[in-house]
């Protein structure tokens, strides 16, 4: 099975980006992923368009955008065009799912759907063979750094079910409190994808963590 690591930067050192963004492509990570916070869908701010481009001129890996913010479908082709490879927009967030996923993809993006902690799996039925990916908050999000839900492994087994019993090519990704720890129990019940802020960035060596979480369990 697919496995993926994507590094937040949301944990990196924002003086030296462009340092943290060549750790990153001399490691073993697939994805680097960027968090959007807009203060008003979740209680932070981030960083916004500049970055993402930024962040784009240096990295060597696909970027992966996270829109923690309410009425993404108005930001869709500014992300693409600052170079999103892949949009993840929350269900909470979107009144037509439906219509902004097939927006994301008719902009030649992957599309993805974020769930809240709160939010049941089964809220995705209908749509899961239009996704690329399903992104598991296993923290509240907006914030780095938290403690991961426990509860979060029952609901990546029930998503495995319904993706494994469907069309759908769905990649799951979960964010928040991934460590050394769990990761290896995390692709066990079935993730395919593992964003990781803290644990990357608050390393003594990030590319050797990364080469470890990618490896857990094995
Ligand atoms: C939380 C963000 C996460 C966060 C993960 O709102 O979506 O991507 O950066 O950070 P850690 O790995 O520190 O929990
Ligand atoms: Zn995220």
């Amino acid at each position: 099975m697919t496995r993926y690591i994507a590094p937040s930067i949301l944990a990196a050192d924002f003086t030296h980006l462009q340092q943290d963004i060549e750790i990153i492509n001399s490691s073993e990570a697939d994805w680097i992923h960027c968090d959007i916070m807009d203060g008003v869908f979740v209680p932070n701010l981030s960083f916004g368009l500049p970055v993402v481009q930024a962040v784009r001129k240096y990295a060597r890996k696909p970027l992966d955008v996270h829109l923690m913010m309410v009425e993404p479908e108005r930001y869709l082709e500014k992300f693409r065009d600052a170079g999103a490879y892949q949009l993840t927009v929350h269900q909470e967030a979107c009144i037509h799912l439906h219509s902004t996923l097939h927006e994301i993809k008719r902009l030649g993006m992957k599309a993805g759907v974020a769930l809240n902690p709160h939010t049941p799996v089964t809220t995705l039925e209908d749509i899961i063979a239009d996704l690329d990916l399903v992104l598991i908050m296993t923290v509240n999000p907006g914030f780095g750094g938290q403690q991961f839900i426990s509860q979060s492994y029952a609901k990546i087994r029930k998503l495995r079910k319904l993706i494994d019993s469907s069309d759908s090519q769905a990649l799951i990704e979960v964010d928040g409190g991934i460590t050394l720890q769990n990761a290896g129990m995390l692709f066990e019940a079935g993730v395919n994808v593992l964003v990781t802020g803290t644990t990357v960035f608050s390393a003594e060596d990030p590319v050797e963590t990364i080469r470890k979480l990618k490896n857990a369990g094995q």
